[in-house]
């Protein structure tokens, strides 16, 4: 009898196993209660992913229309992979949106920061919005809880946030906090939350550290490499990883440069360094330089930081001095070709900082447009998806509908964002609409014979210029 009551309980417990794992969970995975304060790029990506992975999250935002559209299922920004997620957590009940913040923080045991942390006018980031939601925490700490910081912050920030926070904790609830820096790149940010290269926790606790791997767990187990460190060195972490990136990029740009004048190829070249393990392939792509939400902010407040604390991060100021010079120094090659830019109309392609992105902020491609504005051309401007994101406030700045839009009647071409739509476009067609035959493909995309075929003058970065 008792045999065959535990056998049948051990077949159970082993079906139950296999269910679970083939779901994708661990068989210690949890699920938990989570509450996402910042409902943007991060804060979205975030929320959702963690909802994939089985736990139960609610993000808020103070931003209603926000709110009322992802409650509708629309999403506000473009990111490939996210709408079906969203859609399907929110049908199957484990991913919720509210602009209440006050109900989310009471009611979840687990609280992610993700609100933004942007540039201030002295370059420093500005935690108006961290710190605003540590009071909102602080005054609404009804039972005990775990809070990870993910937005982008300098050393130091964390236990500003800390001490905020207890000195709004009336009733003196007990809570842990850590910090979880954000690696995910925008255009492949879902990707990039399943399937990371590492995960890092900043946590003074070591239970606080485990519950994060916890909270990660279905993550994990698929071979990423889990960092366990403390507060201040996660902080540095996030910097220094931004950084880094930013050298590399500003570090090719130069050697590009360089290429010109001396007969060399910089793309053969990235690939003749980027094979080295030493150096990686990753960010050795030339350019007009780099952009969006996070590096060029976060060069300016990790130097502005380094300042605070007495140091200077001499190779971090190269980066950035290298990348402030890198749109005038494109257009100023343009404007060569070209002569003058005065009347004359250009199509830029790409408004985007990146592909795959509707995210315009810091866009390399907007700093293009400003630029050759202020030299007398008009901009007929096109981008696949970040069209609308732009503010169009100059009677010299037009953003088309369309590539073809784009092209009609233009005097040159700056292609600015490398999106998959140029890259498969009938350049000979094209052809057709332009008045003139110069190309400036910045981001070294298009294939040199088939624009050549094309009959445009294919101009490209970091390689021979022997007709200039
Ligand atoms: N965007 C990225 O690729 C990326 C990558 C890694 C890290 N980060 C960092 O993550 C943080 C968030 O970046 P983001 O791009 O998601 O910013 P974002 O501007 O897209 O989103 C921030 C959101 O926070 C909301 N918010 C502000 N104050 C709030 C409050 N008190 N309560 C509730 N909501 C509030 C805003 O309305 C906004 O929707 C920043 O620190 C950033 O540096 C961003």
């Amino acid at each position: 009898m008792h045999i065959l009551f535990f056998s049948r309980f051990f077949f159970f417990f082993v079906f139950l196993t296999i269910i679970l794992s083939s779901k994708g969970f661990a068989s210690d995975a949890r699920c938990y209660k989570i509450g996402v304060i910042g409902t943007g790029y991060v804060g979205l990506v975030l929320g959702t992913c963690l909802a994939e992975i089985g736990h139960t999250v609610t993000c808020c935002d103070l931003d209603t229309r926000k709110i009322d559209s992802l409650n509708n299922g629309l999403i506000p920004i473009y990111e490939h992979g996210l709408e079906e997620l969203v859609i399907k957590n929110l049908h199957d009940n484990r991913l919720f949106f509210t602009t209440e913040v006050a109900e989310a923080i009471q009611s979840n045991d687990i609280i992610f920061i993700t609100v933004g942390t942007p540039e201030s006018l002295n370059g420093e980031a500005n935690l108006d919005f961290v710190f605003d939601t540590a009071r909102t925490i602080g005054k609404n700490l009804k039972n005990p809880k775990t809070i990870f910081v993910k937005s982008t912050v300098p050393m130091g920030t964390v236990q500003k946030i800390k001490e905020i926070i207890t000195n709004h904790n009336h009733f003196n609830t007990p809570f842990e906090i850590g910090y979880a820096p954000e690696f995910l790149r925008e255009g492949s940010s879902v990707n990039d939350f399943m399937n990371p290269d590492r995960v890092v926790v900043g946590a003074e606790n070591p239970d606080t550290a485990s519950l994060f791997k916890k909270i990660v767990a279905p993550i994990l187990k698929k071979g990423a490499k889990f960092l366990s460190t403390s507060i201040a060195s996660a902080e540095m972490i996030k910097y220094a990883a931004n950084s880094f990136l930013s050298v590399k990029i500003s570090f090719i740009n130069e050697i590009a440069d360089f290429c010109e004048l001396v007969g060399a190829d910089v793309d053969e070249v990235a690939m003749g360094i980027g094979l080295d393990k030493r150096i990686g392939a990753e960010f050795l792509k030339p350019g007009p330089g780099f952009g969006g939400s996070c590096f060029p902010k976060d060069t300016l407040a990790f130097l502005k930081a380094a300042e605070k604390n007495g140091t200077s991060l001499h190779v971090i100021q190269a980066a950035v001095d290298v990348n402030d010079f890198r749109p005038s120094k494109i257009v100023d090659r343009l404007e060569t070709m070209l002569g003058s830019f005065d009347r004359k109309k250009i199509a830029l392609l790409g408004l985007a900082f990146k592909e795959e992105t509707d995210d315009v902020r810091a866009s390399p491609a907007l700093k293009l447009m400003e630029i050759m504005v202020k030299k007398g051309a008009f901009i007929q401007a096109y981008d696949p998806i970040a069209g609308t994101q732009v503010q169009n406030d100059s009677p010299n700045f037009e953003v088309k509908a369309s590539l073809i839009e784009a092209l009609a009647g233009v005097d040159a071409v700056l292609l600015a964002t490398p999106w998959k739509e140029f890259l498969e476009f009938d350049w000979t067609k094209a052809r057709l609409l332009t008045k003139g035959d110069l190309f400036f493909d910045c981001r070294n995309l298009l294939d040199p014979v088939t624009m050549n075929e094309a009959t445009f003058e294919l101009i490209q970065i970091g390689k021979k210029i022997d007709r200039f």
